[in-house]
């Protein structure tokens, strides 16, 4: 069968958008439950057939509400740091095994998670632990016939992403960066490549019941990446690498700070390489875009992106 409507929970941030804008451009109808639909809505309501509805899917009712009626539902939810203590245990596994309960009980026969690269009941922080207990919860959907595909993304860049917007802002204002985790390995993905592979394998049957990792064609160690990004934006900074001592003593006074730009946890899950160990290409039939064809058009001083963005500064 064929998915004609879709439930996107976690789809009106950074990935839901672009998924929610490739499911619209193919004719499916999405549904978006956001517990902020006042502040999303401008992004999405120019997608033709979608619908933004606010629910607080944390509320089992609610959430079975947001999905009825649906052919397949596709979990992006996800956070990079705890708000409250057991967060990550919220966010990363209880809520995929309430959308497990909610999918058997509603029939819905289709069930696509995004988790993370190098999650792992062993992993070293708490993220990617959380991330592989929501796998889990997602896997045990399958004894009642929910079929799922689950993704695991390295970080992932685009015009609005949060990794290297965050180290152009700081370049813009800050003659020296003080690097925690320099030699961290990335295989950065295109956010529009991501939304692709999970679009693609909507209604796949091959897909079904595997999990797919999801890299760019190329690896680069953090230091790599900050010093391309100044590059990018035409500004000579001194980059100097942290030792890990002074990573942790950074991140611990950052993650005191409103927005909390790094936390420990985040570091611990810097430990592990976050790269990939296969072809990208053979699975999925495309080629995965390299970051230098892409940022420049987004991070660039004098690119289109750029200047959209200081005009509507001003305005
Ligand atoms: N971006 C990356 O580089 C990257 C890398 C690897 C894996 N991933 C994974 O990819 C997925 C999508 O990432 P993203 O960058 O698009 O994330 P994002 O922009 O931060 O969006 C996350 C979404 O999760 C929802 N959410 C967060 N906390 C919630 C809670 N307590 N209850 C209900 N909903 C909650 C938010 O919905 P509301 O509208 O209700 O706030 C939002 O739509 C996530 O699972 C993430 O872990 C991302």
């Amino acid at each position: 069968m064929r998915s004609k409507t879709v439930c996107l929970i976690g789809g009106s941030g950074f990935v839901g958008r672009h998924v929610a804008s490739l499911l619209c451009s193919q004719g499916l109808s999405v549904r978006i439950p956001t517990r902020r639909r006042e502040l999303v809505k401008s992004d999405l309501i120019v997608l033709p057939t979608a619908e933004v509805i606010e629910a607080n899917i944390g509320d089992p009712q609610v959430l079975s509400e947001s999905i009825a009626g649906c052919d397949a539902v596709i979990n992006l939810t996800g956070i990079l740091h705890e708000t409250t203590k057991g967060d990550f245990q919220r966010v990363h596994s209880d809520l995929p095994r309430k959308i497990v309960d909610v999918c058997r009980a509603n029939e819905i026969r289709r069930l696509i998670h995004v988790s993370a690269l190098k999650a792992g009941h062993d992993a070293p922080s708490e993220y990617l632990r959380s991330k592989a207990a929501g796998e889990q919860q997602i896997r045990a959907a399958e004894a009642s016939m929910v079929q799922t595909t689950i993704f695991r993304p390295s970080v992932i860049f685009g015009r609005d992403d949060r990794f290297l917007n965050l180290f152009a802002k700081l370049a813009d204002v800050a003659p020296v960066i003080p690097l925690a985790c320099p030699d961290a390995r990335f295989q950065p993905i295109f956010v529009e490549d991501v939304a692709r592979a999970i679009v693609d394998n909507l209604d796949e049957t091959q897909s079904y019941s595997k999990t797919f990792e999801l890299c760019g064609p190329k690896q680069y160690r953090l230091r790599e990446l900050v010093a391309y990004v100044c590059a990018i934006r035409g500004l000579r900074r001194h980059i100097i690498p942290l030792s890990t001592r002074l990573s942790y003593l950074q991140a611990s006074i950052l993650e005191r700070l409103p927005g909390k730009l790094m936390t420990p946890d985040n570091l611990r899950s810097m430990q592990v390489d976050n790269v990939c160990e296969g072809a990208f290409a053979a699975k999925f039939g495309f080629e995965p875009r390299a970051l230098e064809t892409i940022v420049p058009g987004y991070l660039a001083k004098h690119s289109v992106d750029q200047r959209e963005d200081s005009f509507r500064l001003r305005a």
